[in-house]
């Protein structure tokens, strides 16, 4: 163990974040400072430095370790349908009400975000589930799910979409042979499925507004978790602006609603935590 990586060494260590946002771009300060530190640690075990000041050296000699650093700060784990609860309750409360409004409209435009899509199991779950509920309807939306991630090498395998045998496991049998083929390296999921999605990086840490705007629907699924409370607050206002009126919000049971977003949101599934706006 690193003797200056210690719960006392909070000055180092924020100088350490302030360089990785200034030099590197990413702006870890708002994570959760436990979190950030086990994981630098790992991160530092694996370049030799000891202390905080010799990593930053390091940093300054190897600037290509700023996106090693990112891949080892930020968790990614994830699976298709991961809270099938939440999934299930989609089904129910949120696809019913906004096709049933969209056709009313004539609007034939759908377009949902997944907000850190990590490799692609989220998003790829929400498009096959589109698909299961509009059937052969699917063919006459214009499906757009946003998938964007801050990693690039996370979003350069959901991209690719193809997945470990074992990971599919936990699928039904019909689901996998509708929506996924054999590929080279796994299974694949099917290009109906693909092209519904549009990946791309976006760091939900960085300021400004949200390159989407009049979204159907945000997942913003077990992210908000290691962020500290003043991030999340801002994030989490950040994708209410995104949202078209009555556009709903997916947080999954992780995750809760900041207090300034209580009173402008619905609570529809209090466990799965869907919301829509007022
Ligand atoms: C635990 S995974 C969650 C994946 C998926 N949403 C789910 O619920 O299964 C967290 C994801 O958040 C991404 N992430 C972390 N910080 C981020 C940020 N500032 N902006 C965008 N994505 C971020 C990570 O790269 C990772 O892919």
């Amino acid at each position: 163990m690193c003797d200056a990586v210690n719960d006392g060494d909070v000055i180092a260590l924020n100088g350490l974040l302030k360089k990785v946002h200034r030099d590197g771009g990413y702006d870890f300060r708002g994570y959760k400072k436990g979190i950030v530190e086990r994981r630098l640690q790992r991160r530092m075990h694996a370049v030799g430095a000891k202390i905080y000041p010799e990593y930053m050296r390091f940093l300054d000699d190897h600037p290509e370790e700023y996106h090693k650093l990112v891949e080892d700060l930020t968790i990614k784990v994830s699976s298709f349908f991961r809270e099938p609860y939440a999934f299930q309750q989609i089904t129910r409360l949120v696809l019913p009400e906004l096709v049933s409004y969209k056709r009313k409209q004539g609007d034939r435009q759908l377009k949902i975000w997944s907000t850190a899509c990590a490799r692609g199991e989220e998003p790829y779950s929400m498009a096959i589930l589109l698909s299961e509920f509009l059937g052969d309807e699917v063919r006459d939306f214009d499906i757009s799910i946003y998938a964007t991630d801050i990693s690039w090498y996370s979003l350069g395998q959901a991209r690719v979409g193809v997945y470990p045998p074992e990971e599919l496991e936990s699928l039904p049998a019909a689901v996998r042979r509708c929506y996924f083929t054999r590929r080279p390296g796994g299974c694949g999921v099917t290009d109906d499925i693909k092209k519904m999605l549009h990946f791309s990086r976006f760091d939900l840490s960085s300021p400004g507004q949200t390159p989407f705007t009049k979204l159907d629907a945000i997942l913003c699924c077990n992210i908000l978790i290691y962020l500290q409370k003043p991030l999340q607050e801002k994030i989490l206002g950040m994708l209410y602006d995104a949202l078209a009126a009555q556009g709903y919000m997916i947080l999954g049971r992780a995750e809760t609603l900041t207090g300034n977003l209580y009173g402008k949101m619905e609570c529809l599934d209090s466990l799965a935590r869907i919301y829509r706006k007022k």
